[in-house]
């Protein structure tokens, strides 16, 4: 008699211990980490590109970018094609969003502002003009440690370009707390510069200081992503500059590197398609670090098609790593 209710308490002492204890801790945080360029909504589509949104869009599925950029991401980060596993968060970082485009991801995305909440501001003020690189989560799921967002130029507090840059560039960078265990992790997300060779190689410096100060300030043990349009291809040859140069600096690693030991999923190689071709190159990328402290493994990746009925979404395609923060 004795005996069974011991065991009985036992037993419930440790199924409420087991509840408390998130699917996560055990194994450290898994991080669906999400990066699209969506391409600005131009005023002028070129060739074979559609409209980001017009008067017309409700009258055809067909006709507009909006509701499809919007609903890959979503199947993105619920893991329709593949799940990102159990307890798995997501952070989802774009490029060339101009603000109506934030404004309506933010919108569009389940659960839209009540649910999400994003970092990057416009990167010709600084506020709501120009393109922005935003970083969305879930407000349920993590907790903005800290944030801020850097030009990637010789005075990057302010609007500014540097190096023969077409454009101003910017990096944002986020300190995240995962609610339910309290482990941190550090995200970065940038589009360096598609003119100057110069400013892309300067620009990934520049955003790699940026995040190594964030980290001495905010806890060196954490662990780092970094997504970006690299406008450089992977490797030495062509215009691998950017790519070659972050490299070079021992402070991240591409998750298609085969140190990381990540399953590439699908056969899709290329990543900017522009509006009329099958693939040009891979240039947008997903980085993970700091390397040799096993902060951050990376167990899957994959590159999504960008064509839906026959539409590109956009000229370039979506892509996501699976991560852990250990
Ligand atoms: C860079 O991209 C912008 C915007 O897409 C475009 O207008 C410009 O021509 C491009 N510059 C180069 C050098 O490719
Ligand atoms: C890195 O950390 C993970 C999770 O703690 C562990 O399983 C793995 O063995 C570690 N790898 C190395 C090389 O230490």
């Amino acid at each position: 008699m004795h005996h069974l209710k011991l065991n009985r308490a036992i037993a419930l002492l440790l199924a409420a211990t087991s509840a408390l204890v998130p699917t996560a801790a055990a194994g450290g945080l898994p991080v669906r980490i999400v990066d699209w360029n969506i391409r600005y909504a131009t005023s002028s589509p070129g060739r074979n590109e559609k409209p980001w949104w017009d008067l017309l869009c409700p009258l055809s599925s067909s006709r507009c970018r909006q509701p499809h950029v919007v609903a890959q991401l979503q199947s993105i980060v619920d893991g329709t094609e593949h799940d990102a596993g159990p307890g798995a968060v997501s952070i989802v970082a774009l490029q060339e969003a101009l603000a109506n485009q934030v404004d309506d991801v933010h919108k569009g995305l389940r659960g839209g502002t009540g649910t999400w909440a994003r970092l990057g501001r416009g990167r010709d003020d600084g506020d709501r003009r120009g393109e922005f690189n935003p970083v969305f989560y879930r407000t349920d799921q993590l907790r903005l440690v800290h944030d801020e967002m850097k030009w990637l130029s010789e005075t990057p507090d302010a609007p500014s370009r540097s190096w023969g840059a077409g454009s101003n560039r910017v990096v944002v960078v986020g300190v995240f707390e995962h609610i339910a265990t309290g482990k941190r992790f550090i995200h970065a997300n940038t589009h360096l510069d598609n003119a100057s060779r110069q400013a892309r190689a300067e620009g990934i410096k520049v955003a790699v200081r940026v995040v190594r100060a964030v980290r001495d300030a905010h806890g060196a043990g954490l662990g780092v992503t970094l997504t970006g349009d690299f406008n450089s291809v992977a490797g030495a040859a062509g215009d691998g500059d950017a790519y070659q140069t972050l490299a070079g600096m021992d402070f991240l690693t591409e998750v298609a590197d085969p140190g990381v030991g990540a399953q590439k999923i699908g056969g899709i190689t290329t990543t900017w398609t522009d509006f009329d071709t099958d693939g040009i190159s891979r240039i947008d990328f997903v980085w993970l670090g700091p390397n040799k402290e096993n902060l951050t493994t990376a167990q899957r990746w994959e590159i999504l098609d960008n064509n839906v009925d026959g539409m590109k979404v956009s000229d370039h395609r979506a892509t996501y790593a699976d991560v852990t923060f250990n």
